[in-house]
């Protein structure tokens, strides 16, 4: 949702703006702009509706020569329509200065009054054209840019990472944030800025992260960091993980087929160096203290999307294993229900991006109340896991199709080992059931690889289903979240109608859907360790057969007992119960992206979603 980056200096300046753009395309967006101080020494601006390469032909056909400082985005609308006026950057002070923004600017209106009284005509629908001419106005008045900077920012109501940029002092770039993400690229003669580090980790991987309601400063030579009342403020760098090469597509199809390959690789790294002797061990948890881990009498795991049906699959196994009342709400639900919160209570958020506004705004409102909160994320430094007390990294390398798939995975691994800490720590695990869990985690990888290779299966079925409109998908315990996420998978990417049930309330009403031919993928818990529960799921496959479903059944290798009442059998390896729907959601993985390529969508970047969703 919006991609923004800046540059300033030597090299190619629309080059290093559009290179960055790419790599922030995964965010999602609708149009796509520049702006530049060219060679006369005044802001030129190129920006198009649509995908990038609109942006890219429109470029070629009316190139910019640049002078060496510049300003990119990629817009995900939200106050007027995705046209080329609405797009960004948007000009201020007779053009003479350029402004792009994320967010939105709740008191535009009565800005916009103020600036048309004043005078200014405004040629957009947009909060953020109010904010650039409203920024006009004060440079216009004889103020340098970065005072007027400073006062206009510190007007905004909302959320915004607002960068700006004016032809009087090229070569420097101002750039604020509140409640939205902004980080800063350190090179050698020039610097970046970026939504975040995909957005210059071609160019080098030491980054400054700005902080909350603080203003960055850059020209090629310098970096300042202020906050909003002019007051300089130290920073220190980092050293980012990932390399730029993690974010390309690396000869895949998509994205998104090659992070689901990545997916034993993702757990691999999820799990290292947090197994030790034989016990699960997680630092940032240890850190937090014993006693306050042991007086922890509830949590609440706090999501959006995919992230909370991990959250979802991991509260059985924190329970089971840690003996605490976990829930799980979605984040944007959280704190309208004035939830009960009390100094014993944790709250855990789930977030691929550590920036998604709803589970942030949670993670703030959870904090005010004074509960003690874990971030369970992927993206390093991202703010989500910096507000919080700790931070539980999932290193499942960057995500970069819309529909997260390694993530997931790599989410639930995280929650499970959370457990398993928590339970080892509050005296509530068994040496056997610790010994076991711990098993599970040695061989899940090689186990992954394996679901991994039900690709062919998966495609040649898809084959058959290319016209299919519907699709149900039932499991039960574990197995529901998972069931859920696969019914999402296929919305998201293929926008094909689908919904996940938990088995055993389909007779209570959904089986009224059941028609002939109406396919079902039913996820089916391991035998071995979950007789009882396989049993159960065995009678509800039969109950929909009998009335015309279509089952596409994923069974654990050896189990025999669905074969008579399955259309389809997809394998997976050997597991425990707890631990089978980090399996089973491959082939559900694998059967979206085979049904959205067989229509011709893009598979990652779908209609209408953005990957991370910055604004509530
Ligand atoms: C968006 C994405 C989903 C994602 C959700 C949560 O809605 O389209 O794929 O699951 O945000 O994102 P997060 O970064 O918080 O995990």
């Amino acid at each position: 949702m919006c991609g923004i980056v800046g540059y300033a200096g030597p090299n190619d300046t629309v080059e290093a703006l559009l290179n960055g753009l790419r790599r922030l395309e995964y965010r999602g967006y609708d149009s796509a702009g520049v702006a530049v101080i060219d060679d006369t020494g005044g802001v030129s601006v190129r920006k198009k509706s649509g995908k990038l390469v609109n942006l890219e032909d429109l470029l070629k056909a009316s190139p910019l020569e640049a002078a060496g400082t510049g300003i990119g985005h990629t817009r995900w609308a939200t106050h007027g329509g995705p046209t080329d006026v609405n797009a960004h950057p948007h000009l201020g002070d007779d053009g003479r200065l350029a402004v792009i923004h994320n967010g939105i600017v709740e008191n535009f209106a009565e800005l916009r009054d103020e600036v048309t009284s004043r005078g200014a005509e405004l040629l957009s629908e947009t909060d953020t054209e109010v904010v650039a001419v409203l920024l006009g106005l004060e440079t216009a008045s004889g103020k340098d840019l970065e005072t007027a900077f400073r006062e206009v920012v510190q007007r905004l109501h909302g959320t915004f990472t607002l960068l700006a940029m004016h032809q009087s002092e090229p070569g420097k770039i101002v750039a604020a944030r509140h409640h939205s993400p902004l980080v800063v690229g350190l090179g050698e003669g020039e610097n970046f800025l970026g939504f975040d580090v995909a957005a210059f980790v071609s160019s080098t991987r030491r980054a400054v992260v700005v902080n909350e309601d603080n203003i960055a400063i850059i020209t090629p030579d310098s970096v300042r960091i202020t906050d909003f009342t002019g007051a300089e403020v130290d920073f220190e760098e980092y050293e980012v993980e990932w390399d730029a090469g993690a974010a390309d597509k690396g000869g895949w199809s998509s994205f998104m087929a090659k992070e689901i390959n990545e997916q034993p690789e993702a757990i691999a790294n999820t799990i290292r160096g947090r197994i030790v002797d034989g016990h699960v061990e997680i630092p940032e948890l240890t850190a937090l203290g014993e006693d306050r881990l042991k007086e922890i009498d509830r949590i609440i795991i706090v999501a959006c999307g995919t992230a909370s049906y991990a959250g979802m699959v991991g509260s059985y196994a924190i329970e089971q294993w840690a003996r605490i009342p976990v829930e799980v709400q979605l984040s944007h639900e959280f704190r309208y229900r004035d939830p009960v919160l009390t100094d014993r209570t944790m709250v855990i958020s789930v977030s691929q991006s550590g920036e998604t506004m709803d589970t942030l705004m949670a993670v703030k409102y959870a904090i005010e109340r004074g509960v003690t909160t874990v971030s369970v994320c992927n993206t390093q430094s991202a703010t989500i896991p910096r507000e919080s007390d700790a931070a539980v990294y999932t290193h499942a390398g960057p995500e970069v199709a819309v529909a997260s798939t390694k993530a997931f995975v790599a989410q639930i691994t995280a929650l499970y080992l959370l457990g398993l800490h928590l339970g080892r720590v509050r005296g509530t695990l068994s040496a056997e059931d610790e010994a076991a869990a711990v098993e599970q985690f040695e061989t899940l990888p090689e186990k992954m690889a394996e679901a991994v290779a039900t690709h062919e299966q998966i495609a040649q079925l898809a084959h058959w289903m290319a016209d299919t409109r519907s699709v149900l998908f039932l499991g039960r315990h574990v197995g529901y979240p998972a069931a859920l996420e696969g019914a999402l998978k296929l919305k998201e990417i293929a926008y094909i109608h689908a919904e996940g049930f938990a088995a055993g309330e389909l007779k209570h009403g959904p089986i009224a859907l059941i028609d002939h031919g109406q396919p079902v993928f039913v996820l089916v818990p391991s035998p071995r360790t979950s007789p009882l529960m396989h049993s159960k799921v065995v009678s509800n496959i039969q109950e929909i057969r009998a009335r015309g479903a279509r089952v596409i059944a994923i069974v654990e290798k050896g189990d025999t007992a669905v074969l008579p009442f399955a259309d389809d059998v997809v394998r997976i390896p050997l597991t425990d119960a707890l631990f089978d729907p980090i399996l089973q959601v491959v082939p559900l993985q694998w059967f979206a992206l085979e049904l959205s390529t067989a229509k011709g969508l893009d598979v990652d970047q779908p209609r209408n979603l953005a990957k991370s969703v910055t604004v509530e």
